[in-house]
């Protein structure tokens, strides 16, 4: 079977990214948003990064899995474009093909958050290794949850789950990934919304609909 490839002028589907530090309420959003179309009867595919795929998901637990500390800045930057990689060939691209609306858990930006901003990782690489493997799949429109530190680090430990390797670094690094937001979702030329994540879930899940209607008023 050969995955991906050819051009996407054909594209009929939509996609859309939630991005956000930990504790910013991407993954509730996501399912909130594709609930919301669901059920005024679209065809909705949700999906998250990195996963998505089986190789995407195996490559998950490697990338998170907290007993690998030795993981180099470099491997951990690849680990995830792999994944993205793979997504991208095997899953988001076909599915716009199809027409069908893609909503998806963290994209490019939280690569450029995460290894460019809070690891240190350089840009430029960062940004051609992104084009390279998505493409011209990029999202129709961006989420950005912004969150405070306190109430990222709040939302954790509320959580209480086991903590992965991204999640037990310290407040500095959270703190470089949150600012890393800011600044990218300042820049980002494409269309996109800047939403508060502390306001109530419910509440942010309307505003989400809302923008998304505001653009395409038939969902
Ligand atoms: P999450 O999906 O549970 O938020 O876990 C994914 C973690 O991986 C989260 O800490 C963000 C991090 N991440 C990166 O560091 N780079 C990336 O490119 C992506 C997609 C996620």
């Amino acid at each position: 079977m050969k995955i991906g490839g050819g051009p996407l002028q054909r594209r009929k589907g939509l996609f859309f990214v939630f991005e956000g530090a930990d504790g910013a309420g991407t993954t509730t959003q996501c399912r909130l948003l594709a609930e919301a179309l669901a059920a005024r009867g679209h065809k909705i595919i949700t999906t998250r990064e990195p996963g998505g795929t089986s190789i995407g998901e195996r490559i998950r637990n490697l990338v998170l899995d907290n007993r690998h500390r030795e993981m180099s800045e470099n491997t951990e930057l690849l680990l995830y474009a792999a994944a993205r990689a793979q997504h991208v060939a095997q899953m988001i691209r076909p599915a716009l093909m199809a027409g069908d609306l893609v909503i998806c858990d963290r994209f490019t930006a939280s690569t450029v958050a995460y290894q460019v901003f809070a690891r240190g990782v350089d840009g430029g690489i960062t940004e051609t290794l992104n084009q390279f493997v998505v493409g011209e799949c990029v999202p129709d429109h961006t989420f950005y949850l912004n969150v405070s530190l306190a109430e990222s680090c709040r939302r954790r430990v509320e959580r209480n789950q086991p903590v992965d390797r991204m999640e037990e670094e310290g407040s500095v690094f959270h703190g470089k990934v949150i600012s890393g937001f800011e600044k990218i979702a300042t820049n980002d030329s494409r269309p996109k919304s800047i939403l508060d994540a502390s306001e109530d879930k419910e509440q942010l899940a309307a505003r989400v609909l809302s923008d998304v209607r505001k653009r395409w008023a038939h969902l």
